[in-house]
């Protein structure tokens, strides 16, 4: 058992302690933002996601598992911290550091003891060593410090089962001391160990978000491609995916890739190669497919429905994919403000992400209390997340409030078969549908 600080409770704070913690862990969970840790202390998530809240509930009543927003209390008595706080993108697209920088001069000032300084936050190569120095610098607690980079590829939405079953555990350290610690934390975890040098560790994550953009950005050239030669997007996919050199993983078309790691880590990479002397030509190529999509499903929309001016659309999924509440870089919030911009009224529909969404489109779109209720009157819907609810909708029903016709199902969140039967007219990312009424 160790003694375990996770540093900054976002996604990957929240789930690493909890899953620690059931791991046999004793584990503080400390973040600046004494709101949220009170919210903490009283059962309240801050993030929505699966079996998240049951696992901190249980933690904390075994008493593994503590909340605290005292710096003092966080990192007294620890053998081992995560730095787990955000790493928001700069204007420039690289990666902002000031809240692992803040991070590591609380450690130094608080720790006693021998300590593994552990960075599971997504940052730049060789930050580990911006680490090591800010330790060494301003250590007055006179700890020993030991360095490592232990990237984390959890996702939204599946975050607990993928903390709890990785594909892999990287650890990036040329401490031995300090690898055969995370060794240890990690023994109750049945997944391969990677120990590289920190460094190394450092580009895995970035490289394997780089990867996955990469391939989703590829198929949605490629779904464009099959539009304008009238190919069957899923049917070239399935030809490709049954080729197990391709596989059928991160090759759905649809809105473009959002959230907040992937968009953010293939900027960073991109201006990390400049920085170098290396020209990004594919990680730019990545991210201005992605860009293109939502203008894509405009033109669509236009070319099947008519004119956007004065139309009202129905939008059904806020978050950037299912299963979550997250709406950063949502390719389905993009969509929104691209529909207001050509004078659509809009009227939405998510199960989890509403509220996140309001922040950033306030009172500009009418928030419905179900999906019928954002199709209500709508001239156009358009499913943008693949929420398994929207699957299970009764189109009969939807059909005679809506007042056009035109269904768009740019990620394939829909089995078209479920509107047969009714007026309504199926445009997938395979589908033209010319002669759509709205
Ligand atoms: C990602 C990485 O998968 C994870 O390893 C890392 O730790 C954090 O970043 P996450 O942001 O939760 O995880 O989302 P992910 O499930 O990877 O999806 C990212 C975006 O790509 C979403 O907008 C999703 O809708 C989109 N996507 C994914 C596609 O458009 N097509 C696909 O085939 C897969």
């Amino acid at each position: 058992m160790h003694s375990v600080t996770v540093c900054g409770i976002g996604y990957v704070g929240l789930v690493t302690s909890a899953c620690l913690s059931r791991a046999g862990h004793d584990v503080v969970a400390y973040d600046t933002d004494v709101t949220k840790i009170s919210q903490l202390q009283h059962g309240r998530l801050p993030i929505y996601e699966p079996n998240l809240r049951e696992l901190v509930e249980a933690q904390c009543a075994s008493g593994r598992l503590r909340f605290t927003a005292s710096a003092a209390e966080a990192f007294e008595a620890c053998d081992v911290v995560f730095i787990a706080v955000g790493t928001p993108t700069t204007r420039l697209g690289d990666a902002d550091l000031t809240y692992v920088r803040q991070a590591a001069r609380d450690i130094a000032q608080r720790a006693v003891g021998e300590v593994v300084v552990v960075n599971k936050s997504t940052v730049p190569v060789e930050t580990v060593d911006l680490v090591a120095r800010l330790l060494e610098r301003e250590g007055t607690g006179r700890a020993r410090f030991a360095v490592a980079s232990n990237p984390e590829f959890l996702r939204e939405g599946s975050a607990v089962e993928d903390f709890l079953h990785p594909d892999r555990i990287v650890i990036g350290t040329d401490d031995e001391r300090a690898a055969a610690l995370l060794r240890d934390l990690y023994a109750e975890i049945d997944a391969p160990v990677l120990v590289v040098d920190p460094h190394t560790a450092e580009m895995v994550k970035y490289a394997a978000n780089a990867f996955l953009a990469a391939k989703i950005s590829f198929v949605n050239e490629i779904a464009s491609l099959c539009d304008a030669v009238g190919a069957d997007v899923e049917g070239v996919l399935a030809g490709m995916a049954l080729d197990h050199r391709i596989g059928e993983q991160y090759m759905r078309p649809g809105l473009g890739f959002g959230g907040s790691c992937l968009p953010k880590d293939v900027s960073a990479l991109a201006h990390a190669a400049r920085e170098h002397a290396i020209e990004p030509t594919l990680m730019d190529a990545v991210l201005d497919v992605n860009r293109r999509q939502v203008p894509r499903l405009i033109r669509k929309i236009r070319s099947v429905a008519g004119e956007i001016e004065g139309t009202r659309t129905g939008v059904l999924g806020l978050a950037f994919k299912a299963g979550t509440d997250d709406v950063r870089e949502s390719p389905s919030v993009a969509l929104i403000e691209e529909l207001l911009a050509c004078g659509s009224s809009v009227s939405v529909h998510d199960p989890a992400a509403m509220p996140n969404a309001r922040r950033t489109l306030g009172d500009r779109v009418e928030y419905a209390a179900d999906p019928y209720d954002a199709l209500r009157g709508a001239h156009v819907a358009i499913v943008a997340t693949e929420w398994p609810e929207y699957r299970a909708l009764d189109w009969r029903r939807a059909a005679t409030l809506m007042a056009g016709t035109a269904v768009f199902d740019p990620r394939a969140a829909l089995d078209s078969a479920s509107l047969a039967g009714t007026n309504l007219i199926y445009i997938g990312s395979a589908h033209d549908a010319p002669g759509v009424s709205v």
